[in-house]
């Protein structure tokens, strides 16, 4: 496994990887989820590189980037045991030089849900994510259904600026007790660990109710809203059904694949969470 930093050197090595060549990109501390995809493109691809680099730009200001937890070392290791060829790890100075102005913005996909909480996180992650298929020219890309609008968002970047690249989304990897798998998981003090679980809670509430034959929007955001209601450490910020293909809310009879997600804060740590119904990602 070869470890480069800078773009020239990523270039270099680039060149001695044979196609297909899969790319995961992350943001580091790297767990069960990531190294699902670094599996799935170990699977497809005649060789796989992997990038870590914690964005400043698809954070907000009063957001985790200072605290977001990083351990280089044991992702590399971890890394190495999964037979990755090439990890890339740029310097925020690497990506964003003094006098940096070029900016990618998608429109309608990335206007509700995450980017009406988050403003400005999808600027800097459609822009991060055009950097790295640049620099690293992929022939697939890897991301998790997790942030599933990160992955809409990715596929409507990758269509429109025509990118020769395909998009991989891949299923979310939980606890066994159904908390998805994220680096944020690890802000969490026992007993909101316990609360935690109450986003799975509700998404599997509505799933079921969707299977046995629900397909009143509101009802099915009212399943979300009602488990939600009874865990105390939970303040939802938003609960949706929305149209899997446009993300927008759906109005009355759900008649199509939807997408049931959440966005929950469990003491200050926010999570979310996602399931699709009627359909396939
Ligand atoms: O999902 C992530 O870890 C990040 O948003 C990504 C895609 C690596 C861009 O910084």
């Amino acid at each position: 496994m070869q470890t480069v930093t800078t773009i020239e050197e990523l270039r270099q090595a680039r060149q001695h990887l044979p196609a297909p060549l899969g790319l995961v990109p992350t943001m580091g501390y790297l767990h069960e989820g990531h190294l699902s995809l670094v599996r799935a493109a170990k699977r497809a691809c005649a060789a796989v590189a992997v990038s870590i680099f914690v964005n400043p730009t698809q954070f907000g200001p009063q957001e985790d980037l200072d605290r977001y937890p990083r351990d280089l070392p044991r992702d590399l290791a971890l890394l190495e045991a999964e037979g990755v060829d090439l990890v890339w790890t740029p310097t925020p100075q690497i990506m964003y030089p003094e006098g940096y102005q070029t900016w990618v913005t998608v429109e309608h996909i990335a206007a509700p849900l995450e980017g009406a909480m988050r403003p400005g996180h999808f600027r800097g992650v459609a822009t991060v994510v055009a950097k790295l298929f640049n620099a690293v020219q992929p022939d697939r890309a890897y991301f998790g259904q997790k942030d599933a609008q990160q992955a809409l968002v990715i596929r409507r970047l990758v269509a429109d600026l025509n990118f020769p690249l395909q998009v991989v989304v891949c299923p979310t990897v939980r606890e066994a007790d159904g908390l998805a798998l994220s680096s944020r998981n690890v802000y969490l003090k026992p007993q909101e660990r316990q609360a935690a679980t109450v986003l799975y809670r509700a998404l599997t509430a509505a799933q079921a109710a969707y299977q046995a034959g629900e397909r009143n929007a509101d009802q099915l955001r009212q399943v979300m809203q009602s488990v939600l209601q009874q865990e105390p450490l939970a303040r939802p910020q938003y609960v949706s059904c929305a149209k899997l293909d446009d993300l927008q809310e759906w109005q009355g009879e759900v008649s199509g694949a939807a997408l049931l997600s959440l966005a929950v804060f469990i003491g200050q740590t926010r999570l979310i969470d996602n399931v699709v119904v009627g359909g396939e990602f």
